[in-house]
């Protein structure tokens, strides 16, 4: 009787060991690989928040040195509550903890676009001085702008909705935002120049914002359908003293913006008219020259020109 044959496993069972065996092999070929995705995905996840963050954006890289320092100017960096925008939260449209799938692949595309664009520059050290920064500023930030006013300002409605407004003023800002939101077409920065990066020193250019001429044709505009309610001399009546004391309380500190809203939202409607940007930006000059801000040789011609701070005193 052949011995070997007893030891040996007969055809059925070696065929049922090597079903085993390629089981053994797919199964754990099935867990390696979700084991791999999984860390993929955490490394990839990880890597997409580093890459975001201010750390990343804001020092590794050298040519960012300059929009970094100006983002640290800005009231996204320093503010009252405390929450601070990282460059992410503003540059990159989708949002990698609350993205969908098919947001999330969007993502990678958007951060590996930018991320070979930023790797080539930086490597090629396109913006290695000052003085290149200074040259690249404006094409750059004007790619930006386009990139947002196309997407709608999506990062920025992100944060921000448009009507809630609390604390003083609540009701013009309401006003204000009521007409973007309407059509559906955001421009943010057509008012809130500045709003990510500030580059001017903060106190380099205090008054000079608006030309006599506009004044004067301010002070027309005025008399026709203010000073029924805020006097002839704009000592006040039926609504506030505009000059003196109630100007400072109201105003000292506040961007151009916040009287010059009052004028293009509420007061507007007070007086029943609607008034172009042009005439809104004349009853503002008038009213700056009337609070002792000295005029220069440019008229206030564009809401952009906005976002500088009225003296404190
Ligand atoms: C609150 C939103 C916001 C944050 C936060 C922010 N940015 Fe910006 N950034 C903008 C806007 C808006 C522009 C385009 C208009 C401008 O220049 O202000 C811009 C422009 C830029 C530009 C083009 C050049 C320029 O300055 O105009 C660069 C580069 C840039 N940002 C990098 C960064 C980096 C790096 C950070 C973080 C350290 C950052 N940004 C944080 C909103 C933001
Ligand atoms: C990550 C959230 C976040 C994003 C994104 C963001 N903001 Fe803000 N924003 C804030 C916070 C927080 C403040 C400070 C609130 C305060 O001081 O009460 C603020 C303040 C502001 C203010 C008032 C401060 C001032 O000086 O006028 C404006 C205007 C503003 N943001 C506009 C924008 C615009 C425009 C964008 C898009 C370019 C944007 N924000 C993106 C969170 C954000
Ligand atoms: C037509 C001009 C205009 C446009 C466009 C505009 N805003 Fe404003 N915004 C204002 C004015 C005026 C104020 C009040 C400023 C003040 O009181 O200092 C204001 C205030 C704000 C504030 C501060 C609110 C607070 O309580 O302090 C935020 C945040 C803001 N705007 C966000 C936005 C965002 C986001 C967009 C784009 C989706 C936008 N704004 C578009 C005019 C505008
Ligand atoms: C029907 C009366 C009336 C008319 C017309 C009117 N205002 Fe007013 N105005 C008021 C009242 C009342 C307030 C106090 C705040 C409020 O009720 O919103 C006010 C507030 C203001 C403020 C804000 C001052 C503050 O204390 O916060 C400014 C600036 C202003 N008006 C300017 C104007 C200008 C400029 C015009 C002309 C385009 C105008 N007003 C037309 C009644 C009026």
């Amino acid at each position: 009787m052949p011995l070997e044959n007893s030891s040996a496993p007969s055809r059925s069972e070696s065929r049922k060991a090597t079903g085993r065996h390629s089981w053994l092999r797919i199964s754990s070929w099935v867990l390696g690989s979700a084991f791999l995705g999984i860390l993929l995905v955490a490394l990839t996840n990880h890597a997409v928040i580093w890459s975001s963050s201010n750390n990343y954006c804001g020092t590794a890289c050298h040519s960012m040195t300059w929009a970094a320092a100006a983002y640290q100017q800005s009231p996204h960096y320093i503010n009252l509550v405390g929450v601070r925008a990282s460059c992410g939260a503003c540059h990159i449209p989708y949002d990698s903890g609350h993205a969908t799938a098919g947001e999330y692949v969007k993502l990678l595309l958007f951060k590996a676009d930018r991320g070979a664009k930023d790797f080539w520059g930086e490597a090629r050290k396109s913006i290695a001085t000052k003085e290149e920064w200074e040259k690249r500023r404006p094409a750059l930030s004007n790619t930006f702008e386009t990139y947002l006013t196309r997407h709608n300002y999506i990062t920025c409605r992100g944060c921000h909705s448009l009507d809630s407004f609390g604390g003083p003023r609540s009701h013009m800002k309401m006003v204000i935002h009521q007409g973007q939101a309407k059509d559906d077409a955001y421009d943010c920065l057509q008012c809130h120049a500045n709003i990510g990066h500030v580059y001017e020193e903060p106190s380099a250019k205090l008054g000079g914002w608006y030309s006599v001429e506009q004044a004067t044709a301010g002070a027309k505009l005025f008399a026709d359908s203010c000073s029924m309610c805020h006097g002839a001399g704009l000592e006040g009546g039926g609504g506030p003293a505009l000059t003196g004391v109630t100007w400072q309380q109201r105003f000292g500190g506040a961007k151009l913006l916040a009287p010059w809203g009052e004028i293009k939202g509420p007061m507007a409607q007070y007086a029943g008219k609607t008034f172009t940007t042009q005439q809104s930006l004349d009853i503002l000059a008038y009213l700056l020259q009337q609070n002792g801000l000295a005029a220069g040789n440019q008229p206030l011609a564009d809401t952009r020109q906005l976002s500088v701070t009225l003296p404190e005193k």
